[in-house]
């Protein structure tokens, strides 16, 4: 299983028609996206869709988000709603994704959606994903593409230095410009938030009128445990092998300081407090950390606002207690 020859393609068109193929014969291919770089393989192939999970060593219970080029595409796959076209209309393309009723007879491989009757699809809106997509003509299943429980890749080095041997390929098109995942929104019949993450949660309530909350974490930390209400949302996610000290003020022997702000430190996630810079920075400096082998980053108070959410939400995960059984 380790020992695929892992290609790594260029994003032009002869990349895009060489990625295209891989998935068409039912391989993996990892692509950038404005997020985080997605480990891809045909949504309507079971083996491919299997792929993915024995890759990742992810749980089959968690299910996969669909990416399509386009909206009426979009709409083949899940019943479409008012309340889906108004958040279309504002964030897709782009950093969201949304959950709704999965139409029948669809042709998806039913991996891919873990047996729920609901399907998350997004948009991307990074142009390699995008021409990925079009060359591609079909739905790719993508979750991260990091091992299961470990750190999101923002690179393809991070993709290398975790899936190395067990993908096909990656295509390189450098860092991806947000930083953390898409936010994830259940669309039936009301809104409700399942994920916080790349559009800042108040964008989303200014469209839909209203609060949102996330709902409670579950509190397993076994990520092959059974299946959860709310897939995906373990405590404990994105773990480094250091431990994670959160809203540090001062440093403690052994320990190296993830900055935020004006603060003397090992990494800097945003000298002038710019939270949208301190996402883009964020898994590329855990995993820059994680290299030095210290036993603990200390992380300096990130505001709980816009998408320092998205970012606490990750530290928090990160911090957690660790699985008894994840890879
Ligand atoms: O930005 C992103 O969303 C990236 C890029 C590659 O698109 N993808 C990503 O996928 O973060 P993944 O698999 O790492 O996280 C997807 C989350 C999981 O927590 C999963 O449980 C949840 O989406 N999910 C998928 N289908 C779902 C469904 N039908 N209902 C509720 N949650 C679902
Ligand atoms: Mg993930």
């Amino acid at each position: 299983m380790d020992n695929l020859p892992t290609q790594t393609l260029v994003p032009d068109g002869a990349g895009y028609e060489t990625g295209a193929a891989i998935l068409a014969r039912g391989g993996l291919v990892a692509f950038p996206t404005e997020t985080v770089y997605g480990l891809g393989a045909d949504a309507r192939n079971d083996r491919a869709v299997a792929g993915i999970f024995a890759a990742k060593d992810r749980p089959r219970f968690n299910p996969l988000i669909v990416h399509v080029a386009d909206i009426n595409t979009a709409q083949t796959y899940v019943e479409w709603s008012d309340l889906a076209q108004r958040l279309a209309d504002a964030f897709w393309p782009g950093p969201l994704t949304m959950v709704l009723p999965r139409k029948p007879d669809t042709g998806l491989s039913a991996l891919v959606t873990a047996d729920l009757p609901t399907l998350a699809i997004r948009i991307p809106a990074d142009p390699v994903a995008q021409a990925l997509l079009r060359a591609f003509g079909g739905p790719v299943a993508a979750p991260s593409a990091n091992p299961s429980g470990r750190i999101s890749p923002t690179t393809a080095t991070h993709v290398i230095n975790g899936l190395a041997g067990r993908i096909d390929a990656v295509i390189d098109a450098g860092p991806c410009a947000v930083g953390v995942e898409s936010t994830i929104l259940g669309v039936s019949p009301d809104v409700q938030l399942l994920r916080v993450g790349g559009i800042a949660t108040e964008d989303i309530e200014a469209v839909v009128g209203h609060a949102l909350t996330l709902p409670e974490t579950t509190e397993t930390t076994d990520t092959h445990a059974a299946p959860l209400t709310s897939p995906g949302q373990m405590a404990s996610h994105y773990a480094p092998n250091a431990k994670i000290r959160l809203n540090a003020t001062d440093l403690r022997d052994g320990e190296l300081l993830l900055g935020f702000g004006d603060v003397d430190c090992a990494l800097n996630l945003s000298p002038t407090r710019d939270l949208t810079e301190a996402a883009a920075r964020l898994f590329d400096y855990l995993h820059r950390l994680d290299a030095r082998e210290i036993t603990v980053i200390a992380v300096s108070p990130i505001p709980e606002t816009g998408l320092g959410r998205a970012i606490n939400d990750r530290l928090r995960r990160a911090a957690a207690p660790r699985p008894k059984a994840t890879a």
